[in-house]
């Protein structure tokens, strides 16, 4: 009987090892405790047979292990218990104390590249091609082709960075560059009126300051017809203006001089940009000079343009209200993530 009942222990000791949820742990009482089969429900009942001199002993015994037993059943069903709780939690559980959900990282559209777009919008709206052009430009398209005399100041008054060895090239200082390629492109020998609008990066040794990079973008554009006047050359900038703003905004012209307009102005526009309300210059303009006409292959006796060049980082600031025209290539998240 000892034997018998210390084997029962042991081989409930090995099975209560192999559980690992509270069914089996069920199913281990009944094998156990059963009322019919169990195997120390067995054992008891065989007490009766017990010699009268050994029942207390036995009965000691055997009461000792039911104890134990049911100790260890006891503690593991509080564990199963305990890891199942565990596992539901971990589910289902909605954390309410957590104050905000983490957002979704998205990707930010440049102000540049937004701007760009309005702008380019607002050309092909009123009728303008729109081409790109080269960055690296013979210095005949830059400057020679736009009625630049050699040696002449306003040559010097770009900054233009120059490329090592090859005299004939610079990058471009301005945007100015595609006025005599698209004329020659589009006016069929000097036959045809045409409307093209040249956004594009231009590049100047400039000393760096809140308003001034040596990386900027312009946004160009000109038109060539057989009537064309100043009046038109406002009315076409204005346009231009209000629909990158969507809003009326303050501007003035002033008398400006680039060598292939004639008469030329510069445009400037009323803003704040963090150092109070200042007129900012913001585009050069004018009709187009006789001597660029010519060039393109126009008859400047029949034919007008005109022409205006933006500074597109600066509409760009006084729209979004940026301090610091250096933010646009500095690849600042902090400053990408507020558009
Ligand atoms: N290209 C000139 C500049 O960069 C601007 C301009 C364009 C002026 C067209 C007149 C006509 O300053």
């Amino acid at each position: 009987m000892k034997e018998q009942l210390a084997s029962v222990k042991k081989e409930f000791e090995a099975q209560l090892k192999r559980v690992s949820d509270l069914s089996q742990l069920e199913e281990l009482e009944q094998t156990f405790f059963g009322r019919k089969a169990g195997a120390f429900t067995n054992l008891a009942k065989q007490m009766k047979d017990v010699a009268v001199e050994q029942k207390k002993a036995i009965g000691e015994m055997m009461n000792e292990v039911r104890t134990n037993i049911t100790k260890e059943l006891e503690e593991k069903r509080a564990d199963l218990q305990r890891e199942e709780m565990k596992k539901i939690v971990d589910i289902e559980s909605i954390d309410v104390t957590q104050p905000q959900l983490p957002k979704e990282e998205h990707g930010h559209i440049h102000p540049m590249a937004q701007g760009l777009k309005d702008m380019t919008d607002a050309a092909l709206a009123m009728g303008f091609l729109v081409e790109d052009g080269p960055e690296l430009e013979s210095q005949y398209f830059v400057f020679d082709s736009l009625n630049f005399p050699p040696d002449h100041p306003a040559r010097e008054g770009m900054d233009t960075f120059y490329v090592k060895d090859h005299p004939e090239l610079c990058m471009r200082a301005h945007v100015s560059n595609m006025q005599v390629r698209l004329m020659r492109k589009y006016s069929e020998g000097g036959t045809k009126p045409m409307r093209a609008a040249y956004p594009g990066r231009v590049f100047r040794n400039e000393d760096i300051d809140a308003t001034h990079e040596h990386t900027f973008y312009q946004f160009e554009a000109l038109a060539v017809s057989k009537d064309i006047n100043i009046a038109n050359l406002i009315a076409v900038m204005k346009e231009f203006v209000s629909s990158l703003y969507q809003r009326d905004v303050e501007i003035r012209f002033r008398p400006g001089y680039f060598p292939f307009v004639e008469p030329g102005f510069e445009l400037d526009i009323k803003a704040d940009i963090g150092r109070g309300e200042e007129w900012i210059e913001m585009a050069g303009c004018g009709l187009i000079h006789p001597n660029v006409l010519k060039e393109a292959g126009y008859d400047p006796n029949e034919w007008q343009g005109l022409a205006f060049g933006m500074g597109l980082n600066r509409l760009i600031m006084v729209k979004y209200g940026i301090e610091d025209i250096r933010h646009f290539q500095s690849g600042d998240l902090r400053f990408l993530k507020q558009f």
